[in-house]
């Protein structure tokens, strides 16, 4: 896969210029920023975008998985680039939290638009912290930063969007689902899963599916399976 990179100093958000002008992109296209003053995360959140973070956004066309699937793989893109990187291993919480010393260091967020079965097009936006050391007083109890030097991340984006390309040219093997499990601190723990600030599920988590839902066995022994939300582990 080609990738066509452009970089700008400060925009918006990365993800919501991809998505407004997606027909004049080719697939392919990377949009990267070292400041966003509109940085989006899940949930209508904002995602703290400071000049000391790599922020960036994947625009691919016609595609074949869905979101969910998307932002598992890209998440283990960014583990693996992290590492190849850094030499720093990563672990993620389902679905889209990268941790790193029991902090969140990079989110991801995986938008787009449905054309019958197909997604027309996905927007996948990567926000890694590598050198912030202050956070705003609302997060700062869960977010950190790799504590790396931020020179690095032109290095920190090629070995991200190689890891990305070999990873998507696999993705219908499943090989990534192994990867992401054996890194997921969420499996075989107690969660509560959170929709629009509302708990409105308890039980274990025991797995992950080929089509990144996670797997909840309730107190009574109920199997669920989850598209979305959030996982507190408890
Ligand atoms: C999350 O943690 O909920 C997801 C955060 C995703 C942040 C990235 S930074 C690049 C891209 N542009 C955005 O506005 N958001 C994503």
């Amino acid at each position: 896969m080609k990738f066509n990179i452009i970089k700008k100093e400060t925009v918006t958000s990365t993800n919501d210029i991809l998505k407004q002008e997606w027909e004049k992109f080719e697939s392919g296209t990377v949009l990267t920023a070292k400041h966003q003053t509109k940085g989006r995360g899940r949930m209508g959140r904002s995602f703290y975008s400071p000049p000391t973070g790599l922020y960036f956004s994947i625009l691919l066309k016609d595609v074949k998985s869905n979101p969910a699937t998307l932002t598992v793989m890209t998440a283990v893109a960014v583990m693996k680039g992290i590492y190849d990187t850094f030499g720093i291993k990563t672990q993620v919480k389902w679905v889209n939290d990268i941790f790193y010393d029991g902090k969140k260091i990079c989110g991801i967020l995986t938008e787009g638009a449905f054309l019958k079965d197909r997604l027309q097009y996905a927007v996948i936006g990567v926000g890694v912290n590598i050198a912030t050391e202050n956070f705003p007083a609302e997060i700062s109890e869960i977010a950190g930063s790799l504590n790396k030097s931020i020179e690095d991340s032109d290095r920190l984006l090629q070995n991200i969007l190689k890891n990305f390309e070999s990873e998507l040219q696999s993705i219908q093997s499943g090989e990534f689902l192994k990867f992401y499990k054996e890194n997921c601190i969420t499996l075989n723990k107690k969660v509560r899963l959170i929709s629009q600030d509302e708990a409105y599920l308890e039980g274990e988590a025991v797995d992950i599916d080929e089509n990144a839902r996670l797997t909840i066995k309730t107190d009574s022994g109920e199997i669920k399976r989850i598209f979305f939300g959030e996982a507190k582990i408890i």
